[in-house]
């Protein structure tokens, strides 16, 4: 483990990839916690580095990710670049002793993921995975309810992820090399880790992927090749208790605007009840059992945010702010000296299973999912 996890020192963090992520997500949650600070900023674009001092209030910027990895002045590198560059930068992170935490997806596929994994467990780092959405209140209830046994024994999980987003260009998200899938990768990833979580391995899965608009045109006019990524994926699985699951999302699903954030549901249903988690109102979780239909219930105030975190969680629109709670989580680890959850183990059970669905779509069978446990 590098210096600031056995000094009183804050750990120092430096941002790969300035765009969209670490501008709502990682930089306001690096601010908000007085255990770390934003030393430096990778990216590849020079002029959007320029902005980000302005931004950002930084000095230190470069557009190599590598040389980046091997600064002794850097504790810690929160990965935000597109999926294709994530495995080359973790890479260079464990052989820089830089603790991690990498945007979902990991990597393009399994075999990449695992290679990432491998490399962080074998350096002794912290290694993230930034499945935010376990982060959710409602979500950390859900599954404190689920494994005290309230719920009976669980037997259907069911999600469902409906955005109605243009049908202009994508950018890197809509081409394979670059993204490796669409909506699967970019949306259901998420939903598969958090049913892994909750309901333990898939033994299982039978998958589909659509897509459905050609997305030739940028938002500002411009033309462009064709997507080639999926822009609905589903599956079916059976998990290893036994228990069922079903899995939707989409990216077309018009009227489910939601203020951007969509429409999220995703639920678990129990011998003795059910619970819901909904993205749009994370603080409160539908509960329901036979003879009393589902109702919301106020999530207690334990489950709001991290024990120890300064976030007020009244400030802030609730389906933003436990956004801020994955660095939260990874700096906790970091100066804990333990592991953070979700680790890239998480990621890499992840990308097993959405690997499975698109092998399984393209065999027209189910498939085996082998998970990985250590
Ligand atoms: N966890 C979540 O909820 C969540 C939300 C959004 C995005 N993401 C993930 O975060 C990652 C980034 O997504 P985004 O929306 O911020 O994308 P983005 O396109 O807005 O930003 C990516 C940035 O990376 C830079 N970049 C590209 N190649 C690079 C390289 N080799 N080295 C350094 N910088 C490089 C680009 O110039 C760009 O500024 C993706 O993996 C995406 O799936 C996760």
């Amino acid at each position: 483990m590098s210096n600031a996890s056995t000094t009183s020192k804050k750990v120092r963090v430096a941002i790969i990839g300035a765009g969209a992520v670490s501008d709502y997500h990682h930089v306001p949650a690096i601010r908000l916690d007085p255990r770390a600070e934003l030393v430096a900023v990778c990216d590849a674009d020079p002029n959007l580095l320029e902005r980000r001092k302005g931004d950002w209030g930084i000095t230190k910027v470069t557009t190599d990710p590598v040389a980046l990895c091997a600064d002794p002045e850097i504790d810690a590198v929160i990965i935000a670049t597109p999926n294709f560059t994530h495995s080359p930068i973790a890479l260079a992170a464990a052989a820089g002793k830089k603790h991690m935490m990498c945007e979902k997806p990991l990597g393009l596929n399994a075999g990449e993921v695992r290679e990432m994994y491998l490399a962080a467990r074998d350096a002794g780092v912290v290694h993230m995975t930034a499945f935010t959405y376990r982060f959710a209140p409602s979500m950390k209830y859900l599954r404190h309810l689920l494994k005290s046994g309230a719920l009976g024994t669980p037997r259907h999980f069911r999600s469902q992820r409906f955005l109605d987003w243009p049908e202009t260009s994508w950018g890197w998200r809509q081409y394979q090399d670059k993204a490796g899938a669409g909506d699967l990768y970019d949306m259901t990833i998420h939903r598969i880790d958090f049913a892994l979580d909750l309901m333990g391995p898939l033994t299982q899965v039978c998958g589909a992927v659509a897509r459905f608009a050609p997305r030739t045109t940028t938002p500002d006019g411009k033309s462009c090749p064709p997507s080639n990524v999926d822009d609905w994926s589903s599956l079916i699985g059976e998990f290893a208790s036994g228990a069922t699951g079903v899995w939707e999302g989409t990216t077309l699903a018009k009227g489910y605007g939601r203020d951007g954030f969509g429409h999220e549901w995703a639920e678990v249903n129990g011998s003795e009840g059910s619970a819901v988690y909904r993205l749009h109102e994370p603080n409160t979780i539908l509960l329901g059992k036979t003879g009393e239909d589902l109702a919301p219930v106020p999530v207690p105030a334990e489950f709001l945010k991290p024990s120890g975190s300064p976030r007020d969680p009244a400030q802030g629109k609730p389906a933003t702010v436990f956004r801020y709670d994955l660095v939260w989580e990874f700096i906790s680890a970091i100066v804990e000296q333990r592991s953070a959850v979700p680790s890239y183990l998480d990621g890499l059970n992840a990308q097993i299973v959405a690997d499975a669905v698109l092998e399984s779509y393209q065999q027209r069978r189910w498939i085996d999912t082998v998970l990985a446990d250590e």
